[in-house]
């Protein structure tokens, strides 16, 4: 089982990670309206340009945009949630000392501490977005199973990759669970929600050329809008 998971099954999930997300890339800028807008943007580039980092930007840096202002507590939670869900997996010796035995390569690598810390900071975390969700009116009703179905498959891999690394139970099962759970997270990015992992980018990009071009951002610089 062990080999199967980490041979063939690992290959299907990171080529459907891999080709998944790079087919939402295509399919979302394919589905702009280009009709409308080609010319203010072919003409107005540098403008969209600046805009779209700047949106960005101020974006994933937490505070700096005025919606993650209003909610603090909720934005530190999505931080760690994301730096952890994000650190861990590519530099982890685990994966590193895999990656090295298979195919020859190796990124640099964080310590076991740090990785461990991590892994808390991202299974504490969901538990707080868990619960963000059960616990605010206005929360609760736009949830639905699907939102805490996909927290669970964010998570589960830092779970039982946890529990396999600190060899409490039985290590084998937890490894393969472990291994199996990694795998639904890569496939699940590009069919689901958490396709934002790049369409975020796209459509803060999207706004922002909007925004730096159309609705302001040109105001004074003889654009008729
Ligand atoms: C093909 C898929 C994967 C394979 C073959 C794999 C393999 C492994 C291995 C061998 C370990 C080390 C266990 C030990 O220390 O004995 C591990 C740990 C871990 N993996 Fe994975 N993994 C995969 C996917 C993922 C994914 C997608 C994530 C997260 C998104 C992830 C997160 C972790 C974490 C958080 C740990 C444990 C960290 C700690 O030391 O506390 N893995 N993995
Ligand atoms: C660089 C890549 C990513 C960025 C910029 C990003 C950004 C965001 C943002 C802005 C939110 C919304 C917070 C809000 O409700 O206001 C969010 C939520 C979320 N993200 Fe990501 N994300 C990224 C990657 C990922 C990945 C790889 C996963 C897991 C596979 C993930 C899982 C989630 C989940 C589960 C939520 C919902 C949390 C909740 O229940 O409230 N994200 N992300």
């Amino acid at each position: 089982m062990y080999a199967i998971a980490t041979g063939p099954l690992a290959w299907l999930a990171f080529l459907i990670f891999f080709i998944g997300i790079a087919v939402r890339v295509v399919l979302y800028i394919r589905g702009l309206d280009w009709k409308l807008d080609r010319v203010t943007y072919t003409v107005n580039t540098m403008y969209g340009i600046k805009g779209a980092l700047r949106s960005i930007l101020f974006w994933i840096i937490p505070f700096a945009s005025r919606s993650w202002r209003t909610k603090p507590l909720f934005t530190i939670l999505v931080f760690v949630f994301h730096l952890g869900l994000l650190i861990t997996p590519v530099f982890l010796l685990g994966h590193n000392l895999l990656l090295k035995e298979r195919w020859g390569v190796s990124l640099w690598t964080i310590s076991e501490g740090t990785a461990d810390l991590l892994t808390i900071a991202v299974m504490v975390s969901a538990g707080f977005l868990f619960l963000h969700r059960i616990a605010l009116p206005e929360v609760r009703i736009l949830t639905t199973a699907y939102d805490y179905l996909l927290l669970l498959i964010a998570v589960a891999p830092f779970i039982t990759g946890f529990l396999a690394h600190r060899q409490a139970a039985d290590y084998q099962f937890w490894l393969i669970l472990h291994i199996l759970s990694g795998e639904v997270w890569l496939i699940a990015v590009p069919f689901t929600k958490l396709s934002h992992m790049v369409l975020f980018f796209l459509s803060r990009a999207q706004i922002g050329m909007d925004f730096g071009i159309k609705r302001g951002g040109m105001k004074g610089k003889g654009l008729a809008w």
